[in-house]
């Protein structure tokens, strides 16, 4: 099977999290003889190479980071100027990654997503959904590596299926919601922690303020 992979994250290929995923995502759906090409909508230069390749192939799978709970916006202008297929034979899944853990961040998209397929005249292939990749490009190397596996062993699995079936992309997308008994941890100690460790990847990232400061307000 070839698959066409295209990404609607914002940030360019080096910095984004969705990149890393389809590296992942890809060494393990190309294993056994597949074949893939990536595009990259960050980089407008290939939006033309993309809607070839989305038009000339038949399995074609978005994978994109959630953004306020829907689809980046890169994305939605990308997919609005694609002329729809005539021939009903393409499929179209999705792979959506977010920065908060729980899943049902997620269901809002996803609901989005499962109705673009019949507009753009292919058949549904499902929806792979993870949650908990903010840090993703900020980890070290091991780490990385470890929270990128499961992304290759579905990569795996695509490679066999050719679309996601429903309980399997439920069970990879777990947690639906945080347990209470986690929430109410991170009510009595996260805050102070995760203040701690947002103000190390704000200095990460080039960040000489602080995170606090109102440069606007009157007090
Ligand atoms: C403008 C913006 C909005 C976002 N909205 C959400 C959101 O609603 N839910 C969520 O879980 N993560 C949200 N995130 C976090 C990203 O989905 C997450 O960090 C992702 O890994 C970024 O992938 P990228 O590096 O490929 O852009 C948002 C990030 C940005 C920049």
């Amino acid at each position: 099977m070839h698959l066409v992979i295209i990404s609607g994250a914002a940030r360019p290929k080096p910095k984004s999290n969705t990149a890393k995923i389809i590296g992942a995502f890809r060494s393990g759906f190309d294993e056994k003889g597949n074949t893939s090409e990536v595009w990259y909508l960050s980089d407008r230069r290939q939006w033309e190479g993309a809607a070839k390749a989305f038009s000339e192939n038949e399995n074609i799978l978005v994978a994109l980071p959630l953004y306020v709970e829907n689809i980046p916006g890169i994305l939605l202008e990308f997919l609005s100027d694609i002329p729809p297929k005539t021939d009903g034979k393409t499929t179209l899944s999705f792979l959506i990654q977010g920065g908060f853990p729980e899943a049902s961040q997620s269901r809002c998209c996803e609901k989005y997503l499962e109705t673009l397929p019949e507009k753009l005249g292919c058949r549904y292939g499902g929806t792979l959904i993870k949650g908990d990749m903010f840090g993703l490009g900020l980890l070290d190397e091991k780490n990385r590596k470890k929270l990128l596996a499961p992304f290759t062993g579905m990569g795996r699995y695509f490679s066999e299926k050719g679309y996601f079936e429903k309980t399997v992309s439920d069970k990879f997308a777990a947690p639906e919601f945080m347990p209470e008994k986690e929430i109410r941890k991170f009510e009595r100690f996260g805050h102070t922690i995760q203040r701690l460790f947002m103000g190390i990847i704000a200095k990460k990232l080039g960040c000489k303020g602080k995170l606090d400061a109102k440069p606007y307000s009157n007090n």
